[in-house]
């Protein structure tokens, strides 16, 4: 049986990606948000995952507002990057494991999630940066599953349904067969805009809310409409869909291990956590 560990929710500005090429860690604009990955490096070495499943949002790379699906999943065993014009080195490709994203699919659309499948699959830097950040160094030492939420182009799916979808996500784990350790990861956020005449909005009373909030009444959280959150926490601020699809793959009793709360980085209020997921403990069903 796949056991879930916990959850690592992580900003994934593009900037970070230069600054990382650039070995930035002791300079005093980035040094407060690296400092927030040594409890993530600690965590991870101790806990060792094997999987880490992914929710985060494609910016344009894979999916182009022609075409967008709401929920994608990767299906396959390698997901490559590409150049996305921020000027940053283009990641490595990232192993994937195609037989547990088909047992998920499988379970996902059992349970009415009629998600897109996507054998290919370009991550951008809401999957490479994090991963980075997660696994300092060329490459990372666990297989992914990507999925991928929509948040660009309105309607977007409600706090509520990404919650749902990571507890069918949750539930498909633990009844995979296979022995693997799994991190679920959430990627983007907390508040912020990147255009129009609230570009560089961002909101620490919300966002310390979500963050209070997420570990204990995460349902209180999936009440807030789209509406209002595009308001609280800024247009771009919506990848706490991804925040509340991991939330919602822990299945078990969820405590924060680590917080790190810094504003700015570029244009955003970046957040880092880590969640433990006690197994065994009894959760309402979803
Ligand atoms: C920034 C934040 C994002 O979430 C993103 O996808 C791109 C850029 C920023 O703050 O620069
Ligand atoms: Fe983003």
């Amino acid at each position: 049986m796949a056991q879930i560990i916990g959850g690592v929710a992580s900003t994934h500005v593009p900037a970070i990606g230069k600054a990382i090429a650039e070995k930035k860690f002791q300079d005093p604009y980035w040094k407060p948000f690296f400092r927030g990955f040594d409890y993530v490096h600690y965590w991870l070495a101790r806990t060792k995952p094997d999987v880490a499943v992914v929710f985060y949002n494609d910016h344009g790379l894979n999916f182009f507002l022609d075409k967008i699906p709401t929920f994608a999943v990767g299906a396959a065993n390698e997901y490559r990057s590409e150049d996305e014009g921020w000027g940053i080195p283009v990641a490595r490709p990232i192993a994937g494991d195609a037989a547990l994203s088909w047992h998920l699919i499988n379970a996902l659309v059992a349970d009415e999630f009629d998600v897109t499948m996507c054998q290919e699959m370009l991550i951008d830097h809401a999957v490479t940066i994090p991963m980075s950040l997660m696994w300092p160094g060329p490459s990372q030492p666990v297989k992914i599953v990507p999925i991928e939420i929509n948040t660009v182009q309105h309607p977007l799916p409600s706090l509520a349904r990404c919650f749902k979808l990571g507890r069918s996500i949750g539930r498909a784990l633990e009844s995979y067969g296979q022995d693997l350790r799994v991190v679920v990861v959430g990627t983007g956020g907390l508040s912020h805009q990147l255009d129009g005449k609230r570009a560089g909005f961002i909101n620490k009373e919300f966002d310390t809310m979500c963050l209070d909030k997420i570990v204990a009444e995460p349902e209180t959280l999936a009440r807030i409409s789209i509406h209002d959150l595009v308001e609280q926490s800024g247009s771009q601020g919506v990848e706490f869909l991804n925040w509340m699809a991991m939330r919602g793959a822990l299945t078990g009793r969820v405590s924060e291990l680590h917080r790190n709360y810094h504003i700015p980085i570029s244009n955003t209020a970046a957040a880092t956590a880590v969640y433990d997921n006690q197994r065994g403990a009894q959760r309402r069903a979803a």
